[in-house]
């Protein structure tokens, strides 16, 4: 099912394996538009959801993609040691990087075992020397987001929802009921993608992706919201769990 709500597009799928084969095809068509010679820069998110997209990737994709043009840079991470089970760095190694073809160059992963201010001025240094600049704005590829039932994005809270008009790439953050650490990408990474991809599945985000979607009282004050991409729409993909108070 599609549709289309103001800067939205919004797939509901039956099944989450039908969810991660469409991601598949979303990334391979948009690696098709690029020149053959040129790089192409995807963004992952971290957290349970993508841990099923990661893993069709790695064994549709193998050798579909030309991994050696790939960059692949995250949108946020936990300050944590890479080899902690919290890092989504290491959710992806495990899942993903291990089982493909990429050349190790090509991975910059957010340290987040670094001083997070360190890391945050690090890493927003390095994403411009390494992603395309398109009519003068800096333009991923392609980011994949994950939503929170508090509607965050990244690493992007309700509680630092300034953060995402940050003039800065990435900035650190906390999250509001851990505390913990994170380093986040803003709304000028996030809104500058060429293709933005939010996915949700499970009961859990119901409230949370109807709140947004319909643009229910208060829905403008959470991150997720604020995914307006300058070129075209956000593409959000549900499964039908988390698209239950929908009603399309
Ligand atoms: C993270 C993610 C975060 C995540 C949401 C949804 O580092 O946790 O980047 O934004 O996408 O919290 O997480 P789940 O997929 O685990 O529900």
């Amino acid at each position: 099912m599609y549709v289309v709500l103001m800067a939205i597009s919004i797939e509901i799928f039956d099944t989450t394996d039908d969810l991660a084969r469409h991601v598949i095809s979303l990334l391979t068509s948009a690696i098709v538009e690029i020149p053959a010679d040129q790089t192409f820069s995807l963004v992952l998110s971290g957290g349970r959801t993508p841990k099923l997209i990661y893993r069709h990737i790695a064994s549709i994709c193998k050798n579909t993609i030309d991994w050696t043009r790939m960059k692949i840079f995250w949108g946020d991470e936990r300050c944590v040691d890479p080899r902690n089970p919290e890092s989504n760095y290491k959710m992806a190694r495990e899942i993903l990087l291990d089982h493909i073809p990429i050349p190790s160059s090509n991975i910059f992963r957010i340290r987040g075992e670094a001083d997070p201010v360190e890391e945050s001025i690090r890493y927003s240094d390095l994403f411009p020397l390494n992603v395309k600049v398109q009519q003068g704005i800096l333009q991923p590829d392609f980011i994949m987001l994950g939503l929170g039932e508090d509607g965050h994005t990244a690493s992007i809270f309700p509680e630092n929802i300034e953060l995402f008009s940050s003039e800065k790439l990435f900035e650190t953050a906390e999250h509001p009921v851990t505390g913990q650490k994170r380093i986040t990408a803003t709304g000028k990474i996030i809104n500058h993608a060429k293709r933005v991809v939010i996915v949700a599945t499970g009961e859990a985000k119901a409230d949370v992706v109807e709140k947004i979607i319909k643009q229910l009282d208060g829905f403008d004050r959470l991150p997720a919201a604020r995914v307006q991409p300058e070129k075209g729409a956000a593409i959000w993909l549900l499964d039908r769990a988390a698209a239950r108070k929908l009603h399309f």
